[in-house]
């Protein structure tokens, strides 16, 4: 009885959509994902400028933590611009845009602006 109870909550631990517990994502498909539907609004480069509004991916890899990004992409501040990104990609495909601007996280040369 113990041992069910404990399986059925390290089975509903894997189902939460916290996104460290969720499948990884593919960095590599994260940015033809951003190239495609963040782009246009964000700059998504590698080493792109900071204080800029929307912010650059790079300053979101630096300034936030991985759940943070999850939760915006997810359900964006509501009186901000952003469109709702939830109805616009899987879940798989959110994971694979955390993991592009989480690859962005790092020491950079940001060229002056
Ligand atoms: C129509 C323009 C637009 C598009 C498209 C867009 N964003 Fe945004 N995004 C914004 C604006 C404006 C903000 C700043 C306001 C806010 O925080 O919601 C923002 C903020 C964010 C933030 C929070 C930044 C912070 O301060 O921490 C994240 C994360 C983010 N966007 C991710 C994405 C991702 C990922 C995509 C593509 C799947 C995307 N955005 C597409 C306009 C856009």
């Amino acid at each position: 009885m113990t041992r069910t109870v404990l399986a059925l909550s390290a089975l509903a631990v894997l189902l939460a959509t916290s996104p460290s517990m969720a499948e990884t994502g593919d960095a590599t498909r994260g940015e033809a994902i951003a190239q495609q539907q963040c782009a246009r609004c964000h700059d998504i480069s590698r080493g792109g400028a900071f204080k800029k509004m929307p912010p650059s991916f790079q300053a979101i890899a630096i300034y936030r933590t991985e759940p943070d990004i999850w939760a915006r992409i997810i359900a964006p501040s509501p009186h901000a611009a952003m469109p709702e990104m939830v109805w616009a990609l899987t879940p798989q495909e959110v994971q694979d845009v955390l993991a592009y601007i989480r690859s962005l996280d790092g020491p950079v040369t940001i060229q002056g602006q």
